[in-house]
């Protein structure tokens, strides 16, 4: 079986639409065909201040949600990434191989530090080779992601690459795993930008009230006309509600503007709250369940990174013999 592994932070406490639109109903799918490896990002989440006590939670909360979602954790290894050391590890090796130029090149640390709030820290320059680590550790054919991965998963592949022709084939070239539907949720409030976990406004969050999930989509921008149609250049607002309706109840686009013939934006935009808080129900009262017991939900992780360690530390011990460590 084909490798797949990915990763989320858990910063935010709750995913957003975004999140699992883009990229984790994909890492539930991909189960079915994949050897899984999926992590809860807590180093790089330190790339940005955190409080340590609601860093835990929040680690907590992530795997809570994650396991709500789908992932099933006999089949899929769940772990935490600090759990792992070969990650941070294996980082270090890239680093070495990164040029200065080539990081400063990664448009999302180029965003992340124009919009940050108090000093940068080296870790958010470094953050992309931490997380060609983490794909390269497990030799992942695959890495399901949203667009706003694809310059690091790029990145991941030229330091593979690099790698492989300075010291012998090592590691496998991964392909990111993007569906373009769902590539890139957009913000309620500001359809020409995506979804972001920085941006509240405009953000559908999985563990908010699903009253005000419906409320935030019920007064989601879109525009002055009134037809309802598949146009994100014109009609960015409405072409993401069709896309997230779409996602949701896997009717497509099309089906749903016939659907909607003759209907205004106000009822597209009620019935997608209905559409959401079905949904997301279900998933809500999973997440108690798993957070009732955290007992339980730590030892799901402590078997999740047990396992990825069997494959990661494998991997590290191949690259540090390459570059010539001695045997320890
Ligand atoms: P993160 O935690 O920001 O987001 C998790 C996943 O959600 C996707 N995503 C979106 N997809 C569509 N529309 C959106 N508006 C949207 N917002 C977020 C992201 O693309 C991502 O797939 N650097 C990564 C975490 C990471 C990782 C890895 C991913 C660390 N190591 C190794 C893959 C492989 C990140 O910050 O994702």
């Amino acid at each position: 079986r084909p490798r797949v592994l990915s990763g989320i932070q858990p910063t935010a406490g709750s995913f957003h639409l975004g999140n699992y639109l883009g990229a984790l109903r994909q890492w539930v799918a991909l189960q079915d065909t994949h050897e899984a490896f999926y992590c809860v990002v807590d180093l790089h989440a330190i790339t940005v201040e955190q409080d340590p006590k609601v860093l835990r939670a929040n680690t907590r909360v992530s795997a809570a949600q994650l396991l709500a979602l789908g992932i099933d954790p006999e089949r899929s290894a769940l772990f935490v990434q600090s759990h792992v050391p070969e990650h941070a590890q294996l980082g270090w090796v890239m680093q070495c191989l990164t040029g200065f130029g080539e990081a400063s090149r990664m448009t999302q640390f180029k965003d992340k530090s124009a919009r940050a709030e108090s000093a940068i820290g080296v870790g958010l320059f470094t953050y992309p080779i931490l997380q060609a680590a983490d794909i390269l550790l497990y030799q992942a054919h695959h890495v399901p992601v949203g667009e706003d991965q694809r310059q690091h998963l790029e990145l991941t592949r030229d330091l593979a690459q690099r790698f492989n022709s300075r010291f012998g084939k090592t590691f496998r070239l991964p392909e990111p795993h993007i569906v373009k539907d769902t590539a890139k949720i957009f913000d309620l409030q500001d359809p020409t930008s995506k979804m972001s976990k920085s941006v509240p406004a405009g953000v559908v969050e999985l563990l908010e009230d699903p009253k005000r999930s419906a409320k935030k989509i019920r007064s989601a921008v879109t525009d002055t006309g009134r037809e309802i149609v598949y146009d994100p250049e014109n009609k960015a607002g409405v072409s993401n509600l069709l896309v997230i309706y779409s996602a949701l109840t896997g009717r497509s686009v099309d089906e749903l503007v016939a659907d909607y013939d003759g209907k205004g934006y106000g009822d597209l935009k009620k019935d997608l709250g209905e559409v959401f808080t079905e949904f997301v129900t279900p998933v809500q009262a999973k997440v108690a369940e798993y957070l009732a017991d955290p007992a339980e939900l730590d030892k799901v992780l402590a078997r999740g990174s047990e396992r990825a360690r069997e494959v990661a530390s494998r991997t590290l011990a191949r690259v540090y013999e390459k570059v010539g460590f001695l045997a320890g």
